[in-house]
């Protein structure tokens, strides 16, 4: 795993933005794995601010997020279909049939899981996967004790997950379920680069940065991966 620090969660993002871009630089057909969140506000709005004087970078580019909330439309103000238009694919040209959500409203969710992964796997893999971290160790909607060996599925949100994600939701319906890619799907990207940064992540850096691959902490099993970049805050 390769650790880089920085003092501030700017020069985080400048950093992450500038990997993103190089990717597609390097890669135009790039296959991208893409989360939510406070964190990556920063990356995307750097993206967003050289992609429109470049236009066209993201013309081929094909992407998949890692997580939506089961039960919650569209449109609604805190789907992450709403989010990823907002910070990324409403001031980009991705082609609409290249960005890859799962659907939380599918009739049928295990299928929609199913169809998801189809998906991927059409796409020829994931080529580089940008994460957040969750307080408790999360990656996607993956939470503590989820196997290293799971695929994209239906899962029911901790107190502490719906608590820390409650602000979207004034309404204070918090969904209760989520659609994830798994942690044996996310670890199939070639690359994987992590965004540590943010109120309240010290305590799990830490645990990640001296921690094995263990199933109570989901992040650690990027030890597993040969190929991690972890981009932390140092706070
Ligand atoms: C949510 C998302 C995760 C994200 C995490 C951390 O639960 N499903 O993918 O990494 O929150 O979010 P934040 O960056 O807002 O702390």
């Amino acid at each position: 795993m390769n650790w880089q620090t920085f003092p501030s969660s700017d020069a985080l993002s400048d950093h992450a933005a500038r990997l993103l871009l190089d990717a597609i630089q390097n890669d135009p057909r790039i296959v991208l794995g893409l989360p939510t969140g406070r964190t990556p506000v920063g990356m995307y709005d750097r993206v967003v601010g050289e992609c429109s004087r470049e236009y066209r970078c993201f013309r081929d580019v094909a992407t998949f997020n890692l997580d939506e909330y089961a039960g919650v439309p569209r449109d609604h103000p805190g789907s992450y279909y709403t989010y990823m238009k907002r910070h990324l694919f409403d001031h980009v040209d991705i082609d609409p049939k290249n960005a890859h959500i799962p659907d939380g409203m599918a009739p049928d969710l295990d299928a929609e899981c199913a169809r998801y992964e189809r998906e991927i796997a059409a796409a020829g893999g994931i080529d580089l996967t940008f994460l957040g971290l969750g307080r408790n160790g999360h990656i996607g909607f993956n939470e503590p004790g989820t196997p290293f060996d799971s695929r994209t599925r239906v899962v029911e949100l901790t107190p502490s997950t719906r608590a820390a994600n409650a602000e979207f939701f004034p309404d204070g319906e918090v969904p209760a379920r989520a659609i994830t890619m798994g942690i044996g799907t996310i670890l199939e990207s070639r690359a994987i680069v992590l965004l540590a940064a943010g109120a309240g992540k010290r305590e799990a850096i830490e645990r990640l940065r001296s921690e094995n691959a263990d199933e109570s902490f989901p992040a650690s099993a990027l030890w597993k991966h040969g190929d991690v970049t972890v981009l932390a805050e140092r706070r």
